[in-house]
């Protein structure tokens, strides 16, 4: 129902994750007008704290603009806080009561857990035991770590689904709040040009690739027990390989597109050592700031880590669409700049005629930053020469676009939980699928502890990633550098 008021619940809301992210987000939805007017927002955590506390902490990631200050007033003054234990059912109780007090019985309810994995268990026993809503809908949003292997993301998974149905649990993987991302689904099916060539008759390979040019600033304890395979590939890598090599969906339902992804990773066989590359940088005697450390220099990191910061992992789909083209998947920390892509390198154009000056085809997907995508097509050398070269069909949203406002990742995301929709979440039995492919690999990271390649912090990432890369039928020219069209 429009009109019934709705809850949503920030627990741990005194975290990090609730000041820098979430908060914010609720904001802008607020100021939007995205969500129900009628919308109330209760804060829980351990910490004794008040809503003009909470305010404080938040203020510096708001982002409020002139002209927004009566709004950002009014949005504080529909906030509430309750302080609590996530292990005592009583302070549960508690805050079921005060939801009623603020809304009565007849309200839906969102519970986001901004909670470290270590209360999850507890904290979900608790919400289904005294939080759920009596009229109204509930719904329940996760972050990452779902587990760290197979095992206990079962486990995880076994102990959700004893509490709620699939319908009720959203888990998030901001990558598919992603405007490029969500983007793919349109691109492919939603053309005739892409759709006949997007096969192993075509693409000679496919390369998803994540970089940042920053270490872990300071994110070294967690980092380190999960390594950059299980913080970004098997996640947000993974998810992006699904969208591009899935068969067409049925239709556009949530659960349509989900049983296609699953697809996908079941026709992925386990990944081994020999299919990666693994690297952690070190720092570079002559870069300034944070370049001069390297990941061992963190404190919060452990003495002699052989963790990952990161990987390059080859894997192949074992089906008719794609057997024999490599899905090359890499991510790493501390690299040369902050890019996220896709790129689908074609294969030679048969029977040539122009002497071996054809380069590749590549469609190339821009996450970010920049949202674009360009297809590299050559073209004849414009004049009186019938020579070849190569440029790019552009489609760069900055310049397309202009002032259109991209929202945030977590914006789109916690709206579709308002929506009830779990387009862009991660159903159990496809994160089942994507734990199965990486399990065997992490845990022989951690028994064999294979000593990862020293790369320099703000580099390229391991010489030995460019190999593989080469091996695998992505050819790096070196000869073309894409230029954003307003530095042309
Ligand atoms: C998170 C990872 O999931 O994604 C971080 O834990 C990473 O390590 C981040 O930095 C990247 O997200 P974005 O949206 O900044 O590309």
């Amino acid at each position: 129902e429009a009109s019934m008021p709705h809850i949503f619940v920030v627990l741990g809301a005194s975290g990090d994750l609730a000041r820098k992210k979430i908060y914010p987000t609720l904001w802008w939805l607020y100021r939007d007008r995205l969500i129900p007017e009628n919308t109330l927002f209760l804060g829980y955590s351990r910490s004794l704290l008040t809503v003009g506390q909470l305010e404080e902490r938040c203020n510096m990631y708001m982002k409020v603009k002139e002209g927004e200050e009566e709004r950002y007033k009014s949005f504080w003054k529909v906030n509430y806080y309750i302080q609590g234990s996530y292990e005592t059912r009583r302070d549960f109780e508690l805050m079921a009561q005060e939801m009623t007090k603020l809304a009565s019985f007849r309200a839906n309810r969102i519970f986001y857990l901004a909670l470290p994995p270590s209360v999850f268990d507890v904290v979900t026993s608790n919400l289904k035991g005294c939080c759920m809503a009596p009229q109204g809908w509930t719904r329940v949003i996760i972050e990452k770590p779902f587990g760290k292997d197979s095992d206990s993301s079962a486990k995880l998974t076994s102990h959700l689904s004893g509490l709620f149905l699939e319908e009720e649990i959203y888990r998030i993987d901001h990558y598919l709040g992603k405007e490029m991302v969500q983007n793919l689904m349109t691109l492919r099916f939603g053309n005739r040009l892409f759709g006949p060539t997007w096969n192993r008759d075509n693409i000679a390979s496919v390369f998803v690739s994540f970089k940042e040019p920053f270490g872990t600033q300071g994110r070294g304890g967690y980092f380190d027990e999960f390594g950059i395979i299980r913080d970004v590939m098997q996640n947000h890598l993974l998810q992006i390989l699904c969208l591009v090599a899935m068969e067409k969906p049925c239709s556009t339902s949530a659960d349509d597109i989900r049983d296609e992804k699953v697809k996908v990773l079941k026709c992925m066989r386990a990944l081994d050592l020999d299919d990666v590359v693994l690297g952690q940088y070190v720092g570079d005697p002559e870069g300034e700031g944070d370049a001069k450390d390297g990941y061992l220099d963190d404190p919060t990191v452990p003495q002699g880590s052989a963790t990952p910061t990161y990987a390059l992992a080859v894997t192949t789909i074992h089906n008719e669409r794609w057997e024999g083209v490599p899905f090359i998947l890499r991510c790493g920390k501390a690299l040369n700049e902050r890019k996220a892509e896709v790129r689908i390198q074609y294969r030679e154009v048969a029977g040539d005629i122009f002497h071996n000056q054809s380069k590749r085809n590549e469609l190339v997907i821009r996450v970010q930053p920049g949202e674009a995508i360009y297809c590299k097509v050559m073209t004849k050398t414009p004049g009186m020469s019938f020579g070849l070269e190569e440029t790019e069909l552009d489609l760069t949203y900055g310049e397309r676009y202009r002032g259109a406002k991209l929202p945030d990742a977590y914006e789109r995301l916690i709206l579709d939980v308002f929506c009830g929709s779990q387009m862009h979440f991660v159903r159990s039995d496809e994160l089942a699928e994507a734990w199965r492919i990486f399990t065997p690999l992490l845990h022989k990271i951690e028994q064999e502890k294979p000593q990862p390649i020293p790369y320099k912090y703000g580099s390229r990432g391991p010489d030995e990633a460019d190999k593989k890369l080469a091996e695998n039928n992505f050819l790096y020219y070196g000869s073309y550098k894409w230029t954003k069209p307003s530095q042309l």
